[in-house]
């Protein structure tokens, strides 16, 4: 990821959380992921009167991505609304590791700039992901 990129995942996040449905957190989300061919894939949190099943922003984010062809995550940024910055939760970081590697950067932003970035290994350290299906 060049800082060019890095640019246009927080753009795209913070357009996708504009688009967000969130009537009832009224806490917007917006996510994007830069793919293997440079591109980018947006998504924003859907949530629903029925509670669980509401989505995430970054697990739209990854379906747009596989919709569209990309098969590996090289970056992922997240961007809330207000002054603290998002992290994913738990689910969504396993969805993320589906297609990232433990070296993935994911960059946490508030509704202004990023303001941390840890890799995929961080946050979720001793990972289970599609390898340890094979062999079977
Ligand atoms: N949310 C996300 O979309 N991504 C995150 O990383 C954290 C939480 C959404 C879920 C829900 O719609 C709202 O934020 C409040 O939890």
């Amino acid at each position: 990821m060049d800082a060019t990129q890095r640019v246009a995942l927080l753009k795209a996040a913070h357009a996708a959380r504009l688009q967000a449905h969130a009537p009832y957190s009224g806490f917007r989300v917006g996510a994007a992921v830069l793919d293997e061919a440079g591109r980018i894939h947006a998504g924003c949190n859907v949530e629903n009167a029925a509670y669980p099943q509401g989505l995430c922003a970054e697990a739209v984010a990854l379906g747009a991505m596989v919709l569209a062809g990309g098969r590996s995550a090289r970056a992922l940024l997240v961007a809330g609304e207000g002054p603290k910055w998002v992290t994913p939760c738990g689910g969504c970081r396993q969805k993320l590791r589906e297609f990232a590697g433990g070296a993935t950067p994911v960059l946490l932003a508030d509704a202004t700039d990023v303001r941390q970035t840890f890799t995929l290994d961080e946050l979720l350290p001793h990972s289970f992901g599609p390898a340890h299906l094979e062999p079977r």
